[in-house]
């Protein structure tokens, strides 16, 4: 475990990054509150409460902790009034006392909401930050800024509150999208140009495509990067002057963000961009070699970003609503080399608006991703008593266990070039809304509902709003046995129902999900 502190006006913050999947949080939590134990309003979103939420929690009541828990939908929109409010009635009904504690779990979006949150709620109670992205865990969630986005802008209702502690459990990274992962890795390239040195020399030698570092490359590249903003941030907490330099690409970034809706770039992919600018207005205005400058440019253009459609005048549209003008004019992070950046006025229109018609143009292509387009995505959902497969009624269901059935799933899938996610529930309501996560997620779905199959309407209706080709699969011939087997209240939704076969009928589902797909072109180019 790296651990190292940052300090400010309003005290320590722990910064903490280690090895471990969600269940080290709670541990850690235990410790730094000793023998007390406040209670804890865990915030996160669905992606990731899809993936940790259960960990964490089981970890948590391990620890004695008594926890409640708000589960946001993703997205950038919900940094609201709306979602801040309902954060706050959850601390307030819930009765959460001025010692008691909030734990933000996922990337930016929750970190800057829960944070918020937490800094208004009886004029501020503590919080944690537990940050489940690369964008979060070397950004984000680091300095205490926290905050809404307004029609008006992005951030601009917030505060500066520092979290007690920010701990990273960097395997939660294991389970974040690839275009994530590059994208994150922005606000890493941005800290090592910032750095310089020798960090900035590793980073150049690893390439700007994050999705190609092993764990432990990227884990390193994070602790350092956290660490330049721990810098930075330790000497101007409230951005008086130095801090600005973190802006560093975020100028063009912001403004690509604005001109083409917040959402359409991923903020990082908008980094990586402004980056670029950044270094062609350094080039320009004769703060940078060209030569070094050519050399950069060609490196970060190898990273892999999406094409983006917008004007010059959009930009400059945007730019003039940049939070960073003073007196009228705006402050540009530039740089005369790595490790070398300065905060200047003095970059005239013309280049800015040259600048504007440069990025608009290599924006347009992107750099299309080196691996094609995505692959295809199945979630196969098991429902009550399947957890128990290979102890249960073998007689009916066969001696393989549901770890031995999720490898054949996967083996299965493999073959077939899908990303696969395989979830057991005995819950009802659960198996309901993993199906309507999947409804965003998948692009096909293989049910065993299990005991639901003859039972829930609910179950059924959740189905039917997925819009999913969906295969259904039982390990048993339910026709055959009790007659209130007999009626599957979701075979009609389905376009293929494949039971009696044992495991080998989840191989043939995937099959004829992949025949579907195939035909039908779903999935490839979304
Ligand atoms: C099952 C059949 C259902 O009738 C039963 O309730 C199950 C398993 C199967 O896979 O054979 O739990 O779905």
């Amino acid at each position: 475990m790296d651990s190292f502190e940052l300090t400010t006006s309003s005290g320590v913050t722990l910064i903490r990054l280690a090895d471990e999947g969600a269940e080290w949080i709670a541990r850690e939590l235990a410790v730094l509150f000793g023998a007390r134990r406040p209670r804890v309003l865990v915030v996160t979103d669905e992606h990731v409460a899809l993936h940790h939420l259960e960990a964490l929690l089981v970890a948590l009541r391990t620890e004695d902790f008594v926890c409640a828990r708000l589960v946001i939908a993703p997205g950038e929109a919900q940094k609201s009034f709306a979602r801040l409010r309902e954060a706050l009635d959850t601390l307030a009904t819930g009765s959460f006392a001025r010692d008691d504690v909030v734990l933000a779990f996922g990337g930016g979006v929750v970190t800057d909401l829960a944070g918020f949150a937490a800094s208004v709620y009886r004029r501020g109670i503590e919080w944690i930050a537990a940050p489940t992205t690369v964008l979060g865990m070397v950004d984000a969630a680091i300095g205490g800024k926290t905050g809404i986005n307004h029609e008006a802008g992005k951030n601009l209702i917030g505060s500066f509150h520092q979290p007690r502690a920010v701990l990273c459990a960097t395997r939660v990274l294991a389970t974040l999208p690839e275009r994530e992962v590059r994208a994150g890795a922005a606000e890493i390239v941005k800290g090592a140009l910032l750095g310089g040195g020798e960090f900035w020399r590793d980073i150049e030698q690893a390439g700007a495509d994050a999705t190609t570092w092993s764990a432990e490359i990227l884990r390193s590249f994070i602790l350092r990067g956290a660490r330049v903003k721990v810098e930075i941030v330790g000497r101007d907490e409230r951005e008086s002057g130095e801090r600005a330099l973190l802006n560093l690409g975020h100028t063009f970034g912001h403004a690509l963000e604005q001109a083409t809706g917040y959402g359409t770039v991923a903020h990082g992919e908008a980094v990586f961009y402004g980056l670029r600018a950044a270094v062609w207005l350094s080039r320009l205005t004769g703060a940078l070699d060209p030569m070094r400058a050519d050399e950069l440019q060609a490196w970060l253009a190898r990273c892999e970003l999406p094409g983006v459609a917008t004007t010059p005048d959009a930009l400059s549209d945007a730019l003039r609503a940049d939070k960073k003008t003073v007196e009228g004019k705006l402050r540009w992070i530039l740089l005369r080399g790595p490790g070398e950046p300065f905060i200047t006025a003095g970059v005239p229109g013309e280049a800015v608006r040259d600048c504007a018609e440069w990025l608009c143009a290599i924006a347009q292509t992107g750099r299309s991703a080196r691996h094609g387009p995505r692959k295809r995505r199945v979630l196969v959902l098991h429902g009550p008593n399947l957890n128990l497969l290979g102890e249960r009624e073998p007689e009916i269901y066969g001696r393989m266990s549901h770890d031995d059935i999720a490898h054949e799933c996967r083996e299965a899938a493999r073959q077939h070039g899908f990303e696969v996610l395989i979830r057991q529930t005995n819950h009802e309501g659960d198996y309901v809304d993993l199906l309507q996560w999947g409804r965003r997620w998948a692009d096909g779905l293989i049910l065993n509902p299990g005991a639901f199959t003859h039972t829930s309407v609910a179950v059924r209706d959740a189905l039917a709003a997925t819009y999913l080709p969906a295969i259904e699969v039982h390990l048993s011939e339910p026709r055959q046995r009790e007659e209130f087997r007999h009626v599957s209240l979701i075979s009609e939704l389905c376009r293929a129902t494949v039971s009696g076969r044992g495991v080998a009928g989840y191989a043939d589902a995937m099959a004829r999900l992949s025949n579907f797909l195939s035909e039908t072109g779903v999935g490839v180019a979304r």
